[in-house]
């Protein structure tokens, strides 16, 4: 256990933005060569299989990154997959070295639009069932969790369902496959184009209104939110979005901008609708979301999202459906896109060739051998019982160490109630 898997080389390619821009195909962005980060301890290496260039990505790219105040390039990307080849030390980080994990919540200075990338093994690598395709996970935090933190937000307000905008986005499609089978939660999905109230249809929408080319759309709205009596609405568009929902809400109801894809300010609310029908105006961020209600809610909701997200990556309702580009063409594959639609195909870069991929394979294969041995096994029921004793530290030691434990599958799970 610990240790490294592979040969990691000296230096590694990465993407850098050098200059932002308003007109997004203006922006500029280059392939820089740097040393390969060293983990330190408690964090892992991880050579990169797979990364997304999500909308929060580019959302960055159209600010004024690169002028007077700002002028060191800035890495690029927020979550990705990949395989950990190296342990800087530590019970945790050694315990993940060859296994296939989604990561996020990089170190500052990182980017996972990068061959390799350092994180904290505790709070940045989530553990892959093996069962999952490494690269089939390069989207596996940002959107699902988001998708079943919206689902549970709404359920939490009291709303039998919601109303989602922009919901032939990857995440609108995990959302329709996630809720369909939910009892009692009825999804309203907003759209701007037949096509896609069409592939919505095709995964199951029951319920889709189309914005364009559709004058009525506001009162089929109101008949759909009145009839199953919805009270919160999720909208990542903006703009005048944003008045036009928060205007047809029932009284005391619920809207939360989540996007700005309109790349305009939330815009056109009616002072009357929030001051005398006290409808609340919202943004929710995954973040938090996950970290707002304290560690403990933090590590529960975590681990509920993870158990119906992750099994589900590969062509379940948590999948996304990827165009491949390379470190190399990525900007030029992106710039395509922007011109015709992100609608069914989100940008992946790949930063494996075949020859990495046959050598990560065998790897991985000789790391899952590697059984948890006694040893170590006895180590971790020692620190979770430590951590029980210490009431200082009691919840936030042993929650962790139990959680990551109880995350990395069945067999080696450490009952976490020593915390509970
Ligand atoms: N707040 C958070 O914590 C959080 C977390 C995750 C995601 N998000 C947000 O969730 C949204 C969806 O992300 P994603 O990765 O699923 O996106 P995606 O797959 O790239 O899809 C974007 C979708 O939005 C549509 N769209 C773009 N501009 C639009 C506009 N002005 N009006 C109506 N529709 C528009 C696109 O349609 P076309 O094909 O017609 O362009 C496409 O169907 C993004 O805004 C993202 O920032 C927020």
């Amino acid at each position: 256990m610990g240790g490294n898997i592979s040969k990691v080389p000296e230096t590694m390619k990465r993407l850098v933005l050098v200059q932002g821009n308003s007109d997004i195909t203006k922006v500029q962005i280059k392939v820089e060569e740097i040393d390969v980060p060293q983990p330190k301890s408690g964090q892992v290496l991880i050579r990169v299989c797979a990364a997304p260039v999500n909308p929060s990505d580019y959302g960055i790219w159209k600010r004024a990154i690169g002028t007077e105040e700002k002028k060191d390039p800035i890495p690029m990307g927020k979550e990705g997959s990949g395989i950990v080849v190296r342990s800087g030390g530590g019970m945790v980080a050694n315990r993940m070295v060859g296994k296939k994990v989604g990561f996020v919540n990089i170190p500052h200075g990182q980017g996972s639009y990068s061959e390799y990338v350092v994180v904290t093994a505790m709070t940045g690598a989530f553990p892959l069932p093996e069962s999952v395709p490494v690269e089939a996970a390069a989207s596996f935090f940002v959107n699902p969790y988001t998708a079943y933190g919206i689902w549970e937000t709404s359920v939490a307000r009291g709303s039998p369902g919601c109303v989602h905008t922009a919901a032939a986005s990857q995440l609108g499609q995990m959302l329709v496959k996630f809720t369909k089978d939910k009892e009692n939660f009825t999804l309203i999905n907003v759209v701007r184009r037949q096509e896609q109230a069409d592939i919505l249809k095709k995964i199951g929408a029951e319920h889709v209104v189309v914005t364009g080319n559709n004058e009525n759309w506001k009162t089929e709205l109101k008949k759909l939110m009145d009839e199953h009596k919805i009270n919160c609405a999720f909208d990542c568009i903006s703009g005048e979005m944003t008045g036009d929902l928060v205007t047809l809400m029932p009284n005391a109801g619920n809207y939360f901008t989540y996007g700005g894809l309109s790349g305009q300010p939330c815009s056109g609310i009616n002072p009357i609708d929030m001051i005398y029908r006290k409808v609340k105006v919202e943004g929710f961020f995954l973040t938090s979301w996950l970290t707002g209600t304290g560690q403990l809610n933090m590590i529960r909701r975590i681990n509920r999202a993870s158990a119906a997200i992750l099994p589900a990556l590969d062509n379940g309702w948590s999948s996304s459906q990827f165009k491949d580009c390379t470190l190399d063409n990525m900007f030029e594959e992106f710039c395509k896109m922007w011109a015709t639609g992100f609608t069914n195909q989100k940008l992946r870069i790949r930063m494996v060739n075949e020859e990495t991929e046959v050598e990560i394979n065998k790897a991985v294969a000789a790391a899952a051998e590697d059984e948890v041995n006694e040893e170590t096994e006895v180590e971790i029921n020692k620190a979770v019982a430590a951590a029980a004793e210490d009431e200082g530290e009691k919840i936030k030691i042993s929650h962790d160490v139990a959680f990551k434990i109880n995350w990395s599958g069945p067999e080696k799970k450490v009952k976490a109630e020593v915390a509970e």
